[in-house]
């Protein structure tokens, strides 16, 4: 007698076709099938691609509950693309559960260390890394504060002048430790060589890099802090690890009352998870990845003697050279890469799931530098939705490069467009770089941010434009004066920025770590970009930040509730900032700024005073800003979104 189950079981060993299973308990010698998953990602993508060909509907690859620890990164290129305009989907099998994706090896059998009181050891394997998450949240390398004053800058490192630096100069493991300097809008990092003649000796180039140009390492607008990092006698804090790079034994803090061994502690492993890159001659397409969690990435690059010499919003000097202009730095820049890299890429769609306890986030068609692919830009039609996107330690999603094949491209097919980002959930990120935003749009043409939080965050919410106007149409008078076109072209054509929209965002408690920053900040000129229906609340910062050379915005219908200008513009005489049309928008500081010679168009500013007294249309921005009521509940923390 055949049973019906048994039947049916005995029909799902061979796949059906267009549905294949992965499972963490599967095989990679099974068919693919419900009840003969395979095991790897790789396997199904081999067995996904053979399918692709002639295909008339959907092709899905469920991935089941669990964590995949990945050896190498998920590769997707034009052979895995979607054919005849259907997609290729790539989806937690429980959509309640998702599946997770990880870059790290799991650090077990911890024992008390005799190091100190408190600390733990483990033996780790061998490799190098900058990243330790204990239970999904960034672990602080092991370090201390150093007080601007106990030490002075010397064109080789830092000299200690006062008795309370004087333990660095023999600390042991001193050659691995490094300088964070939290400045204004920057978050450098520079290795440390050794000591010598009182002075605590720095990496070159990176030393001397991070002394030029603005807000620069041992000279910022704001301190917000200098420390020492990365020795064992430096880990005293609980949450602070060590790894020692010869014997690779772990070193970590619990926090007080924990055993170690009762934690989810997680070494990263790898940079990037998934590379989702084609050729300009080949680019892939029609992709979903839906569900997922990224987990448990790192970037070593910052360990070099390049180090991190941080200038804006992820962009720094990358390349291994000692620059004596800063300007001729400029135009070459380069990226912090993704954890995710999209690069000549069309219809890739990323949907619900999450990133946690990564390094980098989305790297969305940025410069080849920041793709392993070697291969950047080319990006259209990429949405990002649904997602939770927190504990990064940088940007958790860059769109578009900042170098010239971004904002005048030599090939047409390197432009970046239609990328949407909606509904997203961005709160609690910035780790590494605590400089780093949300959300960083460069050189890209029509990018759409839509109904998404932004919620409690370092510095600015969303970061919209680049290049301080000197790549516009014409160049800026400001950037010929710094001498910056002996270096690059004045160009004669608009760059690839237009037709924006930032819309309907909720964008809550921005500039926790950070100044000169705010809600939504702006750089160069957009036509055809507005910026509406948001609101801004309880920023450190300013409202809306026009910076340098922001022209032909529009900012529509916003509440606004600030503690400084709820509207910023900025630039040195003689201006490119300008003609904007800012119309409806309530606020309940009184002033934008005062600079009337901008040329903007101010129109039906009003000052609200509390909600019950809002407009009825006001009412509504404040209640629709973020995601979609009916998806509230997936808030990690509760906003007042009024009495509506
Ligand atoms: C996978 O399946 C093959 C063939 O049936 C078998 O030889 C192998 O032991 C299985 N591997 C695991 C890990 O179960
Ligand atoms: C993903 O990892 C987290 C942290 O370990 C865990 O809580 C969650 O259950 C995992 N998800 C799945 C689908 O296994
Ligand atoms: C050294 O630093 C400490 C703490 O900041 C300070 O109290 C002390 O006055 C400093 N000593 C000198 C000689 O500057
Ligand atoms: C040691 O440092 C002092 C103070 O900065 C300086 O005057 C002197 O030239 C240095 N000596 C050497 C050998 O570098
Ligand atoms: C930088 O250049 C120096 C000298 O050529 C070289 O020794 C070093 O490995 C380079 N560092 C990086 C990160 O490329
Ligand atoms: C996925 O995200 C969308 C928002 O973009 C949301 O409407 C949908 O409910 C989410 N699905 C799940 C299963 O969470
Ligand atoms: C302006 O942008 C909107 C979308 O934001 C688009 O529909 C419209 O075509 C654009 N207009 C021009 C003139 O580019
Ligand atoms: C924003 O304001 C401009 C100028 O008043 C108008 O043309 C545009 O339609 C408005 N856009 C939105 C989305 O409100
Ligand atoms: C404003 O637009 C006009 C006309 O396109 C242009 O001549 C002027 O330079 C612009 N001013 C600014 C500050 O962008
Ligand atoms: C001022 O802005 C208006 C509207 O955008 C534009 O027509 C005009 O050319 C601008 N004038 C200057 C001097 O920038």
């Amino acid at each position: 007698m055949f049973s019906t189950t048994l039947l049916l079981q005995a029909l799902l060993l061979v796949p059906v076709w267009g549905h294949y299973y992965v499972a963490v308990n599967g095989n990679d010698s099974g068919s693919g099938s419900a009840t003969a998953p395979f095991r790897t990602f790789e396997r199904a993508q081999a067995a996904a691609r053979r399918s692709t060909k002639g295909m008339n509907s959907d092709l899905y690859v469920y991935v089941g509950p669990g964590t995949y620890y990945l050896n190498e990164p998920l590769k997707f290129t034009s052979k895995d693309s979607g054919q005849n305009g259907h997609r290729v989907i790539w989806q937690a099998q429980d959509m309640t559960k998702g599946a997770n994706i990880s870059g790290g090896v799991p650090i077990t059998n911890w024992k008390a260390s005799s190091v100190r009181k408190g600390i733990y050891e483990a033996q780790a394997p061998a490799f190098t890394t900058r990243h330790f998450y204990a239970d999904q949240a960034h672990a602080q390398r092991a370090r201390a504060q150093v007080q601007r004053s106990w030490v002075k800058e010397t064109a080789t490192g830092l000299q200690v002048v006062n008795d309370s630096a004087k333990y660095i100069l023999t600390m042991s493991g001193l050659e691995h430790a490094e300088f964070h300097a939290h400045n204004s809008f920057t978050s450098r990092y520079n290795p440390v060589t050794g000591a010598s003649n009182n002075t605590i000796v720095m990496a070159q180039p990176a030393w001397n890099n991070n002394l030029i140009g603005y807000d620069t390492f041992n000279n910022p607008y704001v301190d917000h802090g200098l420390y020492v990092e990365n020795a064992l006698s430096l880990l005293t804090d609980p949450n602070e690890w060590y790894l020692d790079p010869a014997s690779h034994t772990m070193y970590y803090m619990p926090p007080s009352g924990l055993d170690p061994n009762d934690m989810y502690l997680v070494l990263a492993k790898l940079e990037t998870l998934l590379l989702v890159g084609g050729t300009y001659d080949q680019p892939v397409h029609d992709l979903t990845f839906r569900g997922f969690n990224y987990m448990h990435t790192t970037w070593n690059y910052m360990s070099t003697d390049v180090g991190y010499v941080d200038q804006q919003t992820g962009g720094y000097i990358g390349i291994n050279k000692t620059y004596t202009n800063f300007d001729s730095s400029r135009p070459f820049w380069w990226q912090v890469p993704g954890s995710i890299q999209v690069s000549a890429a069309r219809n890739i769609l990323f949907q619900n799931g999450s990133i946690v306890a990564l390094m980098g986030g989305f790297g969305i068609g940025n410069d080849p530098n920041a793709h392993s692919t070697g291969v950047g830009l080319g990006a259209s039609d990429v949405e990002i939705s649904g997602m939770l996107l927190h504990q990064t330690g940088a940007n958790a999603i860059t769109i578009g490069g900042i170098q010239a094949n971004a904002h005048h491209p030599s090939d047409p097919r390197m432009l970046n467009q239609n990328t949407r980002v909606l509904e997203n959930i961005f709160t609690d990120l910035a780790y590494t770089i605590d400089s780093a935003v949300p959300i960083f749009a460069s050189y890209a043409k029509d990018t759409y941010i839509v109904h998404n939080d932004v919620v409690n965050v370092p510095y600015s919410g969303i970061c919209y434009g680049y290049g301080w106007g000197s790549n516009d149409a014409g160049g800026s008078p400001e950037y010929q004066l710094r001498g910056l076109y002996n270096y690059q072209p004045v160009y004669n054509t608009p760059t690839t920025m237009q037709g924006g929209r930032i819309s309907a965002n909720l964008i809550y408690n921005v500039g926790t770590r950070h100044s000169d920053d705010g809600g939504i900040y702006t750089l160069s000129a957009s036509p055809n970009t507005t910026l509406d229906d948001n609101y801004i609340k309880s920023t450190q910062g300013f409202g809306y930040y026009l910076d340098e050379g922001s022209s032909f915005y529009y900012v529509n219908n916003s509440v606004l509730d600030t503690s400084s200008e709820w509207l910023h513009r900025n630039e040195q005489p003689t201006y490119t900032t300008g003609n904007n049309t800012i119309a409806n928008c309530a606020s309940n500081f009184a002033s934008s700024d005062s600079h009337n010679q901008y040329n903007d168009t101010i129109v039906n500013s009003a000052q609200w005073t509390s909600y019950q007294t809002m407009s009825p249309k006001q009412k509504s921005v404040v209640y629709l800003a973020g995601v979609p009521p009916d998806q509230r509940g997936r808030r990690p923390y509760s906003i007042d979104q009024g009495p509506f």
